[in-house]
C-alpha cells in the first residue's frame, strides 16, 4: 500500500449481505490498512457512493432479487472523469462460463474486477489496492480537469479585462483625434506624411540625390492633397528636403497652387522617420495657411515704404516749389514787359514747362500729403453725377460708362476739386487697361462699422466708398505691391509719370481716409477710395464765387518771406498790380515794420519760416490787431484741419501765377471789408488736369 486512506473519497465500500462476511471482509481489509464501510443494501450503497468512495466490494449475492435501477443509473451518471471500480466476489461454480447475470452485471458496471470465492486475503488486498490507484488516477483527472476548467475560465476573465482595456485605450484614441482634428481646423491647419521607401531606392547611388529630392515634390503635392507648388519656390522645397535628410526637421514657407488655381502661402513643418538601420522610411508633419499673415506683413511693409517715400518726396517737392514760384512768376513779369514777339514766344514755352513742372509738384506734394486742401462737405454721389460728361469725354467711345451710386449716401468733407481730379486719374488708368474696350464703374457705398464689406485696420467709425472699377488687364502681384508708389509706372516713357495713384494715396489719407486696390490679373481692377463720413449735413445750395483778378488799388501790402526769391517776386508782381509794398525776411522784421511804418492793410505771410513761423507771426500781429487782413502763401503746409487756427484764412498756394495772386489779395482786402464769405469760397484755383 502506498498510502494510507484518509477520507471518505478513498474508502471501500463493502456490501456482502450474507452472514458475516461483510465484517469480516471490512476486518481484513483494515487490518491491511484501508478504511472500509459496510453497506446494508443496494440503497445504502448508493447513498455512500454519492457521498464519495475510492471502490466498492460486492459479493455477488447482494444483486439477486435486488432493484439495481439507482446503484446503475448512478453509474451512468458519473462525471466524464469517473470509472468507479468495482470488485465482485463471486461463488466458485463446476462450469467455469460465468454466470448469465453476472456477466450482464459486469456490462453495466462498466470497471469491474472478479474475484472468485474464496478469496486469498493477499488478493483481496492487492485488488482493493489496485482498484484504489484506479481510483486516484481518476482523482487526479478531474483535479487535472477542474484546472484546466479554472485556467479557462481565467484566460477568459483576462480576454475580457484586455478587451475593455482595449476598447478604452481606442476610445481614448478616437477622442484624442477628434480634439487633435478641431485643433488643427481651428488653427487652420492640416497634415501630411510621405512614404520613403520607393525613394530611399531612387536615392542610390548617392549622385542622384539631387534629382531625387525633386522627384519627391510631386508626391509631397499629392500627400498635402494640392495642386502645386509655384515654380520660383520649387527650389525652395527641395533645399527644404535637403535640410530634411541632413538635420532630420523639415520647415518650408511657399506658395501653394490651390484646385481653384488660387496661389496661398503656406508653411509645412515636419519632421523625418528612420527605420532601425538608420534609413529614412517617412516624412511626416503640418501645413499651415499664412496667407494672411503674409499679406498683413506686406502692407505694413508697404505702408512704411510709401511713408518714408512720401516724407522725403514732400521735403524735395516743397524746395522746387519755391523755385517754381520764383521761375513762373518771373516769366510771367518778363511776359509783362515786352512786345517782342519772338521773346514772347521763348517765354511761353519757359513758362508751360515750369507749369509742368508745377504740376509734377503738386502731384508730389499730394502724395506727401501737404497739398493745401479746401475741404466742405459734399454729396459724392452728386459729384460722381456731375463728373458725367467728363468721364464720356476722357473715357472715349469703346469703353462703356456705368455709375452705380448709393441712396441716401452720407456726406464726407473732402476738397471736392482734389476729389474730381482723383477720380478722373483712375479712370484714365482704367482706360489705359482697356485698349479693346470694357466697362468702367463708378460706384458709392456707405460703409458701417459693422459692414461685412469694411476692411480691418481702418480706424472705428463710418465710411464712404467711392471706388473705380474696370474689365482691364487687371494688375500682377508684383504692380500691385509698387502701383503706389511714386514714378511707379509700367506706361511707356512720356506716357505716364506714374504719380496717379500716389497722388490719389496722399489726397485719401490728407482726408483722414485710405485707398484699397482689389485687382486680379487679366480679370480687372477696382480702387477703392474710403472717406470718413461726415456729421455735418449738406448745405442746401451751392454759391462758389471765385475771385476776379483787378488791377491794384492804393493799399498797402507788406509781405514776408524768408525766400529772397519768391519775397522779391511777389513785391514785384504786386508792385506790377499798382500796390504799395513792404518786406521782410523774418517774423520779427514784419513785426518792427507794423509798429514803426504807415498803416498796412495787408500782410502776406509766407507759413514756413524759420525762428517765427507763419502761423506764430499771425498770431502776434492778431493779438494787437483782430481785424488785420492777412495771406497766407504755402507750398506744402496745410491750414484746413478743421478746428485749428487761421482754418479759415485765405491761403495762396505755391507756386503761384500773378493773376492768382491778385484775386487772392482783392479777395482778402474785400472779406477786411465785408463780411465773411460763405464756407464754399474756395481762393485758389484748382489746377487743371493735363495729358
Ligand atoms: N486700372 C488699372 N488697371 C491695370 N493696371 C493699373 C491700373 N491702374 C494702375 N495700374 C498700374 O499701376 C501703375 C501706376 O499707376 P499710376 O496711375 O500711379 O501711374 P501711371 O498711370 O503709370 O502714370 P500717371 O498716372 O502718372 O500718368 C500703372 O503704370 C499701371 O501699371
Ligand atoms: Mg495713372
Amino acid at each position: 500500500m502506498e498510502t494510507r486512506p484518509v477520507n471518505e473519497a478513498e474508502r471501500i465500500l463493502v456490501l456482502a449481505p450474507t452472514g458475516r462476511d461483510s465484517s469480516a471482509a471490512c476486518a481484513l481489509l483494515e487490518n491491511a490498512g484501508f478504511l472500509c464501510e459496510p453497506c446494508s443494501d443496494i440503497d445504502d450503497l448508493r447513498r455512500k457512493l454519492e457521498s464519495g468512495a475510492g471502490a466498492a466490494i460486492l459479493a455477488e449475492e447482494a444483486f439477486f432479487a435486488a432493484d439495481l435501477g439507482p446503484l446503475l443509473d448512478w453509474v451512468q451518471s458519473q462525471p466524464p472523469w469517473s470509472d468507479f471500480p468495482f470488485i465482485v466476489l463471486t461463488a466458485r461454480r463446476g462450469d467455469p462460463s460465468l454466470h448469465k447475470h453476472t456477466l450482464d452485471l459486469v456490462e453495466k458496471l462498466r470497471n469491474v474486477t472478479l474475484q472468485e470465492r474464496p478469496v486469498q486475503t493477499v488478493t483481496l488486498v492487492t485488488a482493493a489496492n489496485a482498484a484504489l490507484l484506479a481510483r486516484r488516477r481518476q482523482y487526479e483527472a478531474a483535479r487535472y480537469l477542474v484546472e484546466r476548467e479554472q485556467a479557462a475560465s481565467r484566460l477568459e476573465e483576462l480576454v475580457g479585462e484586455r478587451t475593455r482595456q482595449l476598447q478604452e485605450a481606442n476610445d481614448q484614441l478616437v477622442a484624442a483625434q477628434d480634439r487633435l482634428r478641431m485643433a488643427l481646423e481651428a488653427a487652420q491647419m492640416s497634415t501630411w506624411d510621405l512614404d520613403l521607401s520607393a525613394y530611399e531606392q531612387a536615392r542610390s547611388p548617392s549622385r542622384q540625390r539631387l534629382s531625387a529630392d525633386a522627384a519627391l515634390l510631386p508626391s509631397w503635392i499629392r500627400a498635402i492633397g494640392k495642386k502645386d507648388v509655384v515654380p520660383e519656390d520649387r527650389e525652395l522645397f527641395e533645399t527644404a528636403c535637403r535640410d530634411a535628410f541632413a538635420t532630420g526637421k523639415f520647415h518650408l514657407e511657399c506658395r501653394i497652387v490651390w484646385h481653384d488655381d488660387s496661389v496661398r502661402w503656406m508653411v509645412a513643418e515636419g519632421r523625418l522617420y528612420q527605420d532601425e538601420q538608420g534609413h529614412p522610411v517617412r516624412l511626416a508633419g503640418t501645413l499651415r495657411d499664412v496667407t494672411e499673415r503674409r499679406q498683413i506683413e506686406e502692407n505694413l511693409r508697404q505702408t512704411q515704404k510709401l511713408e518714408v517715400i512720401g516724407q522725403l518726396t514732400g521735403g524735395v517737392a516743397h524746395d522746387f516749389n519755391n523755385l517754381l514760384t520764383a521761375v513762373i512768376g518771373n516769366i510771367e513779369l518778363a511776359e509783362r514787359r515786352t512786345q517782342d514777339d519772338r521773346l514772347l514766344h521763348i517765354l511761353h514755352s519757359a513758362s508751360a514747362a515750369a507749369e509742368r513742372g508745377a504740376k509734377l509738384t503738386s502731384q508730389l506734394l499730394a502724395f506727401g500729403r501737404r497739398q493745401h486742401l479746401a475741404p466742405r462737405v459734399v454729396s459724392l454721389n452728386d459729384l460722381v453725377s456731375s463728373m458725367g460728361d467728363l468721364l464720356l469725354q476722357t473715357i472715349g467711345g469703346a469703353v462703356r460708362v456705368e455709375t452705380v451710386l448709393e441712396k441716401d449716401l452720407w456726406p464726407v468733407m473732402i476738397d471736392p476739386t482734389q476729389l474730381e481730379l482723383v477720380i478722373l486719374n483712375l479712370a484714365i488708368n482704367s482706360r489705359d487697361a482697356m485698349p479693346h474696350g470694357g466697362k468702367l464703374t463708378v460706384a458709392t457705398k456707405n460703409l458701417g462699422a459693422a459692414d461685412p464689406d469694411r476692411p480691418t485696420g481702418l480706424p472705428a467709425g463710418d465710411y464712404v466708398a467711392v471706388s473705380v472699377s474696370d474689365t482691364g488687364t487687371g494688375m500682377a502681384p508684383d504692380v500691385a505691391a509698387k502701383a503706389f508708389e511714386p514714378f511707379f509706372s509700367t506706361k511707356d516713357i512720356g506716357r505716364g509719370t506714374g504719380l496717379g495713384l500716389s497722388q490719389v494715396l496722399g489726397f485719401a489719407q490728407q482726408s483722414g481716409g485710405e485707398v484699397r486696390i482689389d485687382t486680379r490679373f487679366g480679370k480687372g481692377t477696382s480702387v477703392t477710395l474710403l472717406l470718413p463720413r461726415s456729421q455735418q449735413s449738406l448745405p442746401k445750395s451751392v454759391d462758389e464765387r471765385s475771385a476776379a483778378p483787378r488791377d491794384g488799388r492804393a493799399a498797402t501790402i507788406l509781405v514776408v518771406d524768408d525766400d529772397a526769391a519768391v519775397r522779391e517776386l511777389t513785391v514785384q508782381a504786386l508792385e506790377t498790380l499798382n500796390y504799395r509794398v513792404l518786406e521782410a525776411d523774418s517774423g520779427r522784421a514784419a513785426l518792427g515794420l507794423l509798429r514803426s511804418a504807415d498803416p498796412v492793410d495787408l500782410a502776406v505771410i509766407d507759413l514756413v519760416m524759420p525762428v517765427m513761423n507763419g502761423r506764430q507771426l499771425a498770431t502776434r500781429i492778431r493779438a494787437t490787431d483782430p481785424d488785420r487782413a492777412i495771406l497766407f502763401m504755402t507750398g506744402h503746409d496745410d491750414l484746413s484741419e478743421p478746428n485749428a487756427p487761421f482754418a479759415n484764412e485765405t491761403v495762396i498756394r505755391k507756386p503761384f501765377k500773378v493773376v492768382e495772386l491778385a484775386a487772392a489779395v482783392e479777395h482778402a482786402l474785400a472779406e477786411r471789408d465785408r463780411e465773411k464769405p460763405p464756407w464754399n469760397v474756395t481762393p485758389i484755383r484748382a489746377p487743371k488736369l493735363t495729358r
